[in-house]
């Protein structure tokens, strides 16, 4: 047995689908409830849906009976606020897990590096079942911002920077790539993330917005590339030496 899988995502691990037309919606996501939790930078989460429908963020793995991210409940004090956020969670029809606005402060491209990780949603995922990937719905229009993906965590060759307009959408294994978002700013980041189970239903949804396999990766000068991968590999060690000290071992990332 093995995990189904969409071949949309097969050759580079990420489709980038049709634009949306942010503009002509009203902006749901200032109205959430947020919570704090700790992630890839400066964050905070509005869940939509959770595990037990409770306005929080933790894994389901981490609830009682622990299960993998499907079967997501709806958070009723935030979808009331949010219909056509939910709508649009909803439209590929595949099976959801959590679902929820992340908000993301400015930050920088070595920062963002730093911040790299891989998501962890396939656990306890059972075999034979559809691979779970994250959908992402760009919401603030951050068109000099960008999702960094590398395959290799510390190989820049390997780096693929998608711009983030209002209205970008995309679906990417996130545990399969090292991941992060440069946030330019001023204004913090807003995003619709939300894992779907693989299947039939993702993938008609990704035909039908035209999902493509390469996107654009945005321009970027090489020394700046190697000055921000040498702070990164700074900041690393120094890390490492502070867990050390304190008798500690591998240092892990939550997801997103
Ligand atoms: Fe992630």
């Amino acid at each position: 047995m093995s995990y189904i899988r969409s071949a949309a995502l097969e050759e580079t691990g990420y489709v980038v689908l049709d634009s949306y037309d942010q503009s002509k919606d009203p902006k749901e996501w200032l109205d959430l409830e947020y919570v704090a939790w700790k992630s890839s930078g400066d964050t905070r989460f509005a869940p939509l849906a959770s595990a037990a429908g409770e306005m929080e963020c933790n894994g389901f793995w981490n609830h009682t009976p622990p299960r993998t991210d499907k079967d997501g409940v709806w958070v009723p004090a935030n979808v009331v606020k949010a219909p056509i956020l939910k709508a649009r969670a909803e439209e590929p029809g595949a099976n959801i897990g959590r679902c929820r606005v992340i908000e993301l402060q400015p930050n920088s491209y070595a920062t963002a590096l730093y911040n790299l990780h891989q998501d962890d949603n396939n656990r306890l995922n059972p075999d034979g079942t559809g691979w779970i990937v994250r959908g992402f719905f760009n919401l603030s229009d951050d068109k000099d911002s960008f999702l960094i993906l590398r395959e290799d965590r510390f190989d820049p060759e390997t780096e693929v920077r998608i711009a983030l307009p209002a209205g970008a959408q995309l679906i990417v294994d996130t545990q399969r790539f090292w991941h992060a978002v440069w946030q330019k700013g001023p204004e913090p980041r807003y995003c619709l993330i939300t894992s779907y189970e693989s299947g039939p239903e993702l993938d008609a949804y990704i035909a039908a917005k035209h999902g493509s396999p390469h996107a654009a990766t945005a321009p970027l000068d090489p020394a700046f590339v190697q000055e921000a991968q040498a702070d990164v590999r700074r900041r690393l060690a120094e890390r490492a030496a502070t867990l050390a000290a304190q008798g500690r071992g591998a240092w892990v990332d939550d997801e997103d």
